[in-house]
């Protein structure tokens, strides 16, 4: 991509970031700084020739034409997020439909991805439109792609999760005058089970846990904890593993999201234009989740580009970071096979 491009992209992911203020990106579901992103992406959308339009969840659509590939991400964040996680999805799809122009597509920015990809999932439950093929470009958020000195990647699926919360009963005290045998900290109690947690995943090669919020009750300095609610994110490559990490946990096997594998002709058609470009795109599966994941269960034939993350991949973070050329060089590929994508009749012959 040439120069303006690419710039325009981070001129624009800049002015997302800086929603709401604060360190990092602030956007949660549903939010007013949600809200802001949204509008700042229709306007974009309507520069870029795209109809625009919400659907029934309020995630923003910017149509041309009879547009059955779709492209685009989130643009609600976690707190203290990064600049690149779901904006550079949105940002780049509005950028190649930009650059396409006169050819059907679609750019979505789905709602509250960060918080069990509520928009994408209410879209596949009926909320809204759906395409028959949908591409996702994104951030690595990992750090494969920079160990194995590639720019690019092609997911190959997404790990199984559940989420669940869980509650922990004390008594809550005097902290100076409750002797230490007579109490029942529920923190005590927590703490133990958010190593349970730790020590659970780490038996089951590829799985992951996090404890990631925890909220104590009364939260007094001086006050003996008498609740703590706290949460648990598990995920697994495969259902069994999944189903083992919560079992070790005592949690309920449902609900879950289940690993999902993409589409072979979107991943052949990412991968050979990649290689068109020049570029090798190393094949991985993600360990994040992603709306691509939901549609794809639902049967949309989809895919996932991914840009390598730089500084060992944090993301989640305010040093979430990928370089310019990296993206330019996505876009550049996610450009190419939305046309060829838009251009084939049937999936099957992509
Ligand atoms: C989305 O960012 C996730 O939690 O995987
Ligand atoms: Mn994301
Ligand atoms: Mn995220």
């Amino acid at each position: 991509m040439s120069g303006p491009g690419v710039d325009r992209v981070f001129e624009r992911l800049e002015r997302l970031y800086a929603i709401g203020g604060g360190l990092g990106a602030n956007r949660p579901e549903y939010s007013p700084e949600e809200d802001e992103a949204h509008e700042l992406a229709a306007a974009w959308m309507e520069e870029a020739g795209l109809e625009v339009s919400r659907d029934g969840a309020g995630n923003l659509l910017g149509v041309r034409g009879e547009a059955r590939v779709w492209t685009g991400s989130h643009l609600d964040s976690v707190p203290s997020g990064g600049r690149f996680d779901g904006a550079l999805g949105v940002v780049a799809g509005i950028e190649a439909a930009e650059r396409l122009a006169g050819t059907p597509l679609a750019v979505v920015a789905f709602r509250g991805e960060e918080v069990g990809c509520l928009g994408s999932r209410a879209c596949c439950g009926g909320a809204g439109p759906l395409p028959a093929v949908f591409v996702e470009l994104h951030v690595e958020q990992g750090p494969r792609l920079e160990q194995a000195g590639a720019a690019l990647g092609v997911a190959t699926g997404i790990v199984g999760y559940a989420r669940r919360e869980v509650r922990f009963e004390g008594r809550a005290g005097h902290a100076g005058t409750t002797p230490m045998d007579a109490r029942e900290d529920a923190l005590c109690a927590a703490a133990e089970f958010v190593l349970r947690v730790r020590r659970a995943a780490g038996g089951i090669e590829g799985a992951v846990a996090t404890v990631g919020r925890l909220e104590v009750e009364p939260g007094g300095v001086n006050v003996i904890p008498g609740g703590v609610t706290l949460t648990v994110d598990a995920r697994a490559p495969d259902e069994e593993r999944l189903d083992r990490l919560l079992a070790a946990l005592d949690l309920a096997r449902e609900p879950r999201t289940p690993p999902v594998a993409f589409d072979e002709g979107v991943r052949r058609a990412l991968a050979e234009e990649a290689a068109r470009l020049g570029v090798e795109a190393v094949e991985l599966p993600s360990g994040a989740g992603h709306d691509a994941g939901i549609l794809a269960a639902a049967g949309v034939a989809s895919g996932m580009l991914f840009v390598r993350s730089l500084a060992g991949g944090i993301s989640h973070h305010p040093d979430e970071e990928s370089s310019p050329e990296d993206i330019a060089l996505a876009v550049d590929v996610l450009a190419a096979t939305l046309n060829r994508l838009a251009s084939s009749t049937r999936i099957d012959r992509v």
